[in-house]
């Protein structure tokens, strides 16, 4: 099948989060089952430079008048992993702009982000009409708010005679939604009738999500938990009855990981590698990171690691309000993370005043997020909301066990040391309930309790290790919801 992914970030050319995670390991995922994928993004600097062999496709005329350019390259592959090909949208007023894609340096959202976005979803409908004479798409696979307009544009693209062209939609995060005043409708080129309770408008205003939401054939999010989850007034962001009424076509698909970049036995971003077989490597990446951080060269003292955009949905104030019972057992902290002013003012605090055993940086560092994973013992992913979370997968299967709290993704990946899913052999973490301190806390005692039964830890590790997360089964069943897409 020719399926056309279209989003807005790609690992290893552009990350903010776990988006960019999905849609770098997917296409690959697609292409090893045989599938013809190809991938469209915005042509943001770091995206225009990672890209090899690129060359003109089109000159394009936006549905508000500017020219822009379509052009076509590679990303890169490595030993077994495939080049993947690629269209970008090369429009420099709208992508060259330094930092993050979606926000200037003061962390206000873009005034035009409307027209930046628009133009991904557009562009992706405009190849599914043909636009490339020597490729067109039978699937196109929007991610997120920023592509969500994809399914839009064609839902209301005139026939041409060719086949139709199924699409859908994949809800990362149902909290960001692409909201604009209602007036930019007018700019984006889609009949009236797009505009309407069952079409883009949302409480008066435009958004984007519900582009995606109304007018994709089929709709998956990235965790069964979640897909039930945005169907209830608590976590639909007022999407709840819609995501409801098309129920029908909504499923959960979990995330994997990609192996080609995370794996201890491998990876080359840690300083000593290690399996399940071979476990002496971890101890040694925990004491070269306690030495790189200043935290006390202390072998039995569990290291609980946080790897995390610092936002209110990753519940990070639990960890601060647990913080000082995680010290009194001996424990150690360290973070990495970047966002919200008061969460790193915080933790830079909390830092400054034990910095032998809280270490805090404040930042994005993709090698240093692999050191943590090797290096911990616990991985901290407390969320009040969660999609899938993948930090929780990179910890098991770094043998860092993760302590989250039991929701959406979370709850799929990672089941409780309760004595008897330890009896069972099915514990791989700490999972807590309701969304507390006290609850953290609980689970945090538990994660100590276990650490000092120093066979039993190794058991629950080894399983955590074992458990497949591999993205070949997921790419499976995006297959067959690509193929209703058409039905
Ligand atoms: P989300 O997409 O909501 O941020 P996920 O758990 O799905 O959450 O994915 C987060 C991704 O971003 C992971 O790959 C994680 O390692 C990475 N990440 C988050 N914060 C940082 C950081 N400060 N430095 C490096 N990587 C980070
Ligand atoms: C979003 C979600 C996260 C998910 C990621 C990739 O950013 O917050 O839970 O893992 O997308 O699907």
């Amino acid at each position: 099948m020719r399926i056309l992914q279209v989003s807005a970030e790609l690992f290893p050319l552009l990350k903010t989060g776990g988006l960019a995670d999905v849609a770098g390991a997917l296409p690959i995922a697609l292409a090893a089952a045989g599938q013809d994928v190809r991938v469209l993004l915005p042509g943001f600097p770091a995206i225009l430079a990672g890209l090899d062999d690129i060359a003109p496709l089109a000159e394009l005329t936006t549905p508000w008048g500017d020219s822009v350019q379509l052009r076509t390259g590679y990303v890169p592959g490595a030993g077994a992993v495939p080049a993947i090909r690629a269209y970008v949208i090369d429009a420099p007023a709208l992508y060259d702009r330094p930092g993050n894609p979606y926000e200037d340096a003061k962390r206000q959202a873009y005034a035009d982000n409307h027209r930046r976005f628009a133009l991904l979803g557009w562009a992706g409908a405009q190849l599914a009409q043909g636009l490339d004479a020597g490729w067109q798409p039978e699937v196109v696979h929007a991610h997120d708010w920023h592509a969500a307009l994809a399914p839009a544009y064609l839902a209301f693209a005139p026939p041409n005679g060719r086949p139709r062209v199924g699409s859908v939609f994949t809800v990362h995060n149902l909290a960001y939604q692409g909201l604009f005043a209602a007036w930019h409708f007018a700019e984006l080129g889609l009949p009236p009738a797009a505009f309407g309770v069952n079409g883009l408008e949302f409480y008066g205003q435009l958004s984007f999500m519900k582009g995606g939401l109304c007018f994709a054939d089929r709709i998956t999010t990235v965790s069964p938990t979640y897909a039930r989850e945005i169907q209830t007034p608590e976590q639909g962001f007022g999407l709840d009855g819609l995501l409801h009424s098309r129920a029908s076509v909504l499923s959960g698909i979990l995330n994997a990981v990609d192996d080609a970049v995370w794996n201890p036995a491998t990876d080359t971003l840690i300083p000593h590698r290690f399996d399940v077989r071979r476990p002496a490597g971890k101890a040694r990446c925990k004491a070269a990171l306690q030495e790189e951080l200043g935290l006390a060269a202390e072998p039995d003292a569990p290291l609980f690691i946080v790897v995390s955009r610092l936002t209110e949905q990753k519940g990070l104030h639990l960890v601060l309000g647990a913080l000082d019972v995680l010290l009194a057992q001996g424990g150690q902290l360290a973070l990495l993370g970047s966002g919200d002013a008061p969460l790193e003012a915080a933790f830079r605090e909390r830092a400054a005043r034990t910095p032998r055993s809280v270490s805090a940086t404040l930042g994005y560092s993709e090698p240093l997020a692999h050191r943590l994973f090797g290096a911990g013992d616990v991985t901290l992913v407390p969320s009040l909301f969660e999609p899938c979370g993948l930090t929780q997968m990179y910890g098991l299967k770094y043998g860092s066990l993760p302590l989250v709290h039991r929701v959406g993704g979370l709850a799929d990946t990672v089941v409780d040391c309760t004595l008897e899913d330890m009896a069972d052999g099915t514990a791989t973490g700490f999972v807590f309930d309701p969304f507390d301190i006290e609850g953290c806390t609980r689970a945090m005692r538990r994660a100590f309790a276990l650490h000092a039964r120093p066979a039993d830890w190794r058991r629950v590790r080894a399983h955590a290790m074992r458990r497949p997360a591999d993205w070949a089964a997921a790419a499976a069943r995006y297959i067959t919801v690509y193929e209703e897409s058409l039905s």
